[in-house]
């Protein structure tokens, strides 16, 4: 089917911290290449998003940060609306669920439903925390995960198996806000009876066969699980209020008003100054069959964008439903899961104070190494390979020495094609043939593979100008040069036009050096006329710079230094949220041992070493199995810190080891010394290493 219009969406970011590679990756620079394209294509599409600006992940922002759920969403908001600027991500409106017409948008679409009598009203037991006098929900209760054991789980949603929960689904529930035992208190809420719409939201599913394998997996193990009915109202004070009448204290649940956040921001789009937002423009991307609805999202919102929204849809009644959800996987960065309370994470504002004007550097890797099928790992020096080996060796190279021969040969004029050879004409048939090549691969989702695409363009360009040697060929037949010289700028022209979707800053530059009709179109690209004889292009530069081994080490560096240096601050600043500053004071600290002599103390043999590698010990809580480089020899030292730290979160961790003890079995492990870690008085472990970088392993700590 076709359609006579697009809304495309990209998920609304939680207003709690700014915008990471992971981010990008998932969701905005898919959605943005595909809008970009379909703009290109001459299509009518409205590209929408805002940020997230209610639910849990807020207000516990705001109590971390000692200010109000308002001061944090406002600062993000312009946070991340910059940094989704500065990289290009072309939103017609970033807007904000916490504006007044999305409060009005959300509570009508509820107060339509709950007229309808959709809702199941219920009174049932949820998880109190009487320390704090409040209703625990979502994000402010953990426990273990029933289906994959996770200790770390939330109410809503267990982030290592991606299972969406009901807080009291967990085992060992506790709350995040005292830590305490949550008691179970009764409570009246309004449930989307999902259970009931069960065959209609199955029969909606089935009726996409074509979304990616990800995607129908998870809707295909929600839908064998049997749906559940699922509050769609919450205890909280922060989000819209719920709109009726029994209800006060309470607001909607932050995923019934997030995605309704795209029709408020699709409103608000359209609001004009004569009729504000009752102009109802608004409706046809909203309610008019002929419009496709997608939604770009992560894998962590496929529920909620798949069946528990589409049933929202479905019930309300006069909606089009999502046409596509193409969600990707994750992002990991540098082996590690990017984790932003953990700061493992490149930020998009601090990428660029390094980086100055090198967007479209990250916008191909991410695109290069889309999570578009399976997790995928973001590191510095693929970073790296990517920008100097492809854009720079290919993509720079074939259009820098086009532009440079042409100065060279013709002072910046096009020469006319004079004759062209069976070469050349197969060259132009291959160059036709690359828009429709990278349109399909597009319109399918797979972003990767239209890129590599667009980089098969600029290779041809590259073997052309490598076999046909217009270099040599100037002493002797100087107007076959003409030809040749033609087709590469054609070339060059054509790259302009369909590098646009994934690098924006480049395709403007080399736009305007070779002085590009700014109105050329998608399929303009498949013409070899783009440039015309007599055309004077402007004086050219690189369109890309390599990037130093020295400039990516750094960044690794970087990187594990803020994650350590922010370990610290969580730890400190978790035991003063939990009213306990025991940590700080000396106060509470247990007395000082007996003394001993300083030889007593020469005598342990304390080094620097660093972590190589780290397990669990199986059937144990407390234990890891690490192997340590001491400097003297690599060894294994089996530690009680299995508690604190995660296996994988360690590698590379300097510590100080004592040595020269004597070894011992532990669970049938010998271990060759002891890791030396400091202990508050929560009991909680941190390691002791060495701050400067200098330290090499084997370094005595004395
Ligand atoms: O996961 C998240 O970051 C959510 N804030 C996404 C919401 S998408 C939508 F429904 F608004
Ligand atoms: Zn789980």
């Amino acid at each position: 089917m076709t359609f006579k219009r697009h809304t495309v969406t990209a998920a609304l970011p939680y207003a709690n911290g700014p915008v990471h590679i992971g981010h990008l990756a998932g969701c905005y620079l898919p959605a943005d290449i595909y809008v970009r394209y379909l703009r290109s294509k001459g299509e009518d599409v409205k590209f929408i998003c805002g940020s997230d600006e209610h639910g849990v992940p807020i207000t516990i922002k705001a109590k971390k940060e000692g200010i109000t759920p308002q001061q944090v969403v406002d600062k993000y908001h312009k946070i991340m609306g910059d940094s989704f600027k500065e990289f290009g991500i072309s939103f017609d409106i970033f807007s904000r669920t916490s504006s007044k017409t999305h409060h009005e948008t959300a509570s009508e679409f509820f107060k339509t439903l709950y007229d309808k009598g959709v809702f199941k009203e219920e009174i049932t037991e949820q998880y109190f925390d009487e320390k704090a006098n409040q209703f625990l929900a979502d994000r402010y209760i953990v426990g273990t995960c029933p289906k994959c054991g996770n200790d770390n789980a939330y109410g809503d949603q267990c982030e290592n198996c991606g299972s969406t929960l009901n807080a009291t689904d967990l085992i060992n529930p506790r709350s995040t806000l005292s830590g305490e035992k949550p008691v179970r208190k009764k409570t009246k809420n309004w449930f989307l009876p999902l259970d009931t719409m069960q065959p209609e939201i199955e029969a909606y599913i089935d009726s996409h066969k074509d979304w990616k394998v990800n995607v129908l997996g998870q809707c295909k193990s929600w839908l064998n699980a049997g749906l559940q009915p699922r509050a769609m109202t919450r205890d909280l004070d922060w989000g819209v209020k719920v709109p009726i009448e029994g209800a006060e204290g309470k607001v909607l649940y932050v995923w019934f008003d997030a995605p309704i956040g795209y029709i408020s921001a699709t409103k608000e789009l359209f609001a004009n100054q004569e009729l504000g937002i009752k102009n109802q423009d608004w409706e046809l991307y909203w309610k008019d069959k002929e419009t496709k609805l997608v939604h770009f999202i992560g894998k962590d919102n496929i529920v909620f964008h798949c069946i528990i929204f589409p049933a929202m849809l479905m019930a309300e009644g006069s909606y089009i439903l999502p046409e596509n959800v193409p969600a990707n996987e994750f992002l990991n960065l540098e082996g590690n899961k990017i984790s932003t309370s953990r700061n493992w994470a490149v930020w998009l504002h601090e990428y660029l104070l390094e980086f100055k004007d090198k967007q479209d550097s990250l916008r191909y890797t991410l695109c290069a190494n889309a999570p578009e099928t399976k997790d995928n790992d973001f590191t510095w020096k693929d970073f790296q390979a990517k920008n100097n080996n492809e854009l720079v060796a290919v993509l720079g190279n074939f259009i820098n020495r086009t532009l440079v021969l042409t100065h060279k040969y013709y002072n910046g004029k096009v020469p006319a094609a004079l004759e062209y050879t069976k070469g050349d004409i197969l060259l132009m048939e291959e160059i036709s043939k690359f828009p429709a090549k990278i349109a399909s691969s597009i319109e399918q989702y797979r972003f990767r593979e239209a890129l590599g695409e667009l980089m098969n363009l600029a290779r041809l360009g590259n073997k052309y100008l490598a076999d046909s040697e217009p270099w040599i060929l100037i002493k002797t037949d100087e107007k076959r040069v003409q030809t040749i010289m033609n087709l590469s700028l054609q070339i060059t022209a054509n790259l302009a036009v369909l590098m646009e979707p994934f690098l924006p800053f480049t395709s403007k530059k080399l736009g305007a050096m070779i002085n590009l009709n700014n109105d050329l179109k998608w399929n303009d690209a498949s013409r070899i006329d783009l440039l015309l004889a007599g055309h004077q292009i402007n004086p050219s530069g690189l369109l890309f710079e390599k990037i130093e081994d020295e400039t990516v080490d750094e960044q690794v560096l970087k990187l594990k230094n803020s994650k350590m240096l922010n370990e610290a601050e969580t730890n400190k600043s978790e035991v003063l949220l939990n009213g306990d500053n025991a940590g700080a004071s000396s106060a509470s600290a247990a007395a000082a041992k007996a003394d001993i002599t300083f030889d007593d103390f020469s005598k342990m043999d304390i080094r620097v070493g660093t972590i190589l590698e780290a397990e669990r010990v199986p059937k144990t809580d407390k234990l890891m199995k690490l192997l340590i480089d001491t400097g003297i020899d690599k060894r294994i030292i089996v530690s009680g810190i299995a508690g604190y730290y995660i296996p994988e979160d360690i590698i590379g961790q300097r510590v100080s080891v004592l040595v020269n003890l004597a070894p011992r079995k532990i669970k049938n492990i010998e271990s060759q010394g002891m890791i030396l870690m400091a202990e508050n008085n929560n009991g909680e472990l941190s390691f002791v290493s060495p701050t400067k970088d200098n330290m090499n392993n084997g370094g005595a700590v004395k």
